[in-house]
């Protein structure tokens, strides 16, 4: 599916992710900043939060449980906040644009 990784400046990178890869592990073998994923798609580091399009909820779908109270650790979390690793590509998400914070900390 084809995604859109929007940086904090407003810089642009369309990518071809395949399907069954992650948001972020599209991100990190595209080598696009602002996706640090420390902790390698664990869940456990929210150093691959990213903000996800409004028009796109419906289809990334909720935050698990275990995504929430990782998501506590991430900065200026909104309701549109997502761990990347959490976010699973198919073709339901093609067009998909997400937004990176300012940065991972
Ligand atoms: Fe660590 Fe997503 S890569 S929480």
């Amino acid at each position: 599916a084809k995604i859109k990784y929007i940086e904090f400046d407003g810089r642009e990178h369309e990518i071809e992710v395949k399907n069954g890869l992650s948001v972020m592990e599209g991100a990190v073998r595209h080598n696009v900043p602002g996706i640090d994923a420390d902790c390698g798609g664990a869940c456990a580091c929210a150093t691959c939060h990213v903000y996800v399009d409004e028009d796109f909820l419906d289809v990334t779908g909720r935050p698990s449980a275990m995504e929430e109270s990782m998501l506590d650790f991430a900065e200026n979390v909104q309701p549109n906040s997502r761990l990347s690793c959490q976010i699973r590509v198919s073709d339901d998400l093609d067009g998909l644009i997400v937004r990176l914070p300012e940065n991972q900390h």
